[in-house]
C-alpha cells in the first residue's frame, strides 16, 4: 500500500505508436465507414417501391388515376376514416346523404384533419381548427375549405380520384 509522498515505481515509459498499427486502424475505420454508407444506401434503394404502395392499392399517383378506399361498409354510418390517395391522406366520411372525401390535410399549416364521428365534424389536431362536414371552416386559425376529392360507389368499393 502507497501512501501520500512515496514514490510509485515507474513503468515502461510510453513508446511511439507503431505505424503500421496507425495504418490498419485507418483502414478499419474506413472500411466500417464505407459499408455503413453501402448499408444506408441498400436500406433507402429496397424502400423505393415505398411511395407506390402508399399511394393505394390502384392508385396511379398525383397525375391521376383512381384510389381504391376499401369497401363502403368498411367505415359505419357517420364514421369517417383517413385513407391514402394520390400521394396524401385522404378523409372519407360517411354522411347520410352519402360519402365524401377531402383532402385530409388542415388549410392552417398542413396537418392531417381528422373525422369526429362524435361531434359531427372534422378537426385539426394540430391548432383546434375544426371543419363542418362539407369541409367549410367554423372555427380556429384555419381559413380556407379543405379540397374535397370526388368520390364514387363502384360494387360497394369506395373509389377516390
Ligand atoms: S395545422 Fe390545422 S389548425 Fe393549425
Amino acid at each position: 500500500m502507497s501512501t501520500i509522498g512515496e514514490v510509485l515505481p515507474q513503468g515502461p515509459r510510453p513508446r511511439h505508436p507503431d505505424p503500421r498499427r496507425l495504418e490498419s486502424g485507418r483502414r478499419d475505420f474506413l472500411s466500417s465507414i464505407v459499408l455503413r454508407v453501402t448499408g444506408v444506401l441498400s436500406a433507402l434503394l429496397s424502400l423505393a417501391p415505398l411511395p407506390g404502395v402508399l399511394r393505394g392499392r390502384t392508385g396511379k399517383g398525383a397525375a391521376g388515376g383512381k384510389t381504391d378506399a376499401g369497401p363502403l361498409e368498411s367505415i359505419p354510418p357517420g364514421g369517417g376514416r383517413v385513407v391514402l390517395h394520390a400521394g396524401g391522406p385522404a378523409l372519407v366520411v360517411r354522411l347520410p346523404q352519402g360519402p365524401r372525401a377531402f383532402r385530409a390535410v388542415c388549410t392552417h399549416l398542413g396537418c392531417v384533419v381528422r373525422w369526429d364521428g362524435a361531434r359531427g365534424e372534422i378537426r385539426c389536431p394540430c391548432h383546434g381548427a375544426r371543419f363542418d362536414p362539407s369541409g367549410r371552416p367554423v372555427s380556429g386559425p384555419a381559413r380556407g375549405p379543405l379540397a374535397e376529392i370526388p368520390l364514387s360507389v363502384e360494387g360497394g368499393a369506395i373509389r377516390l380520384g
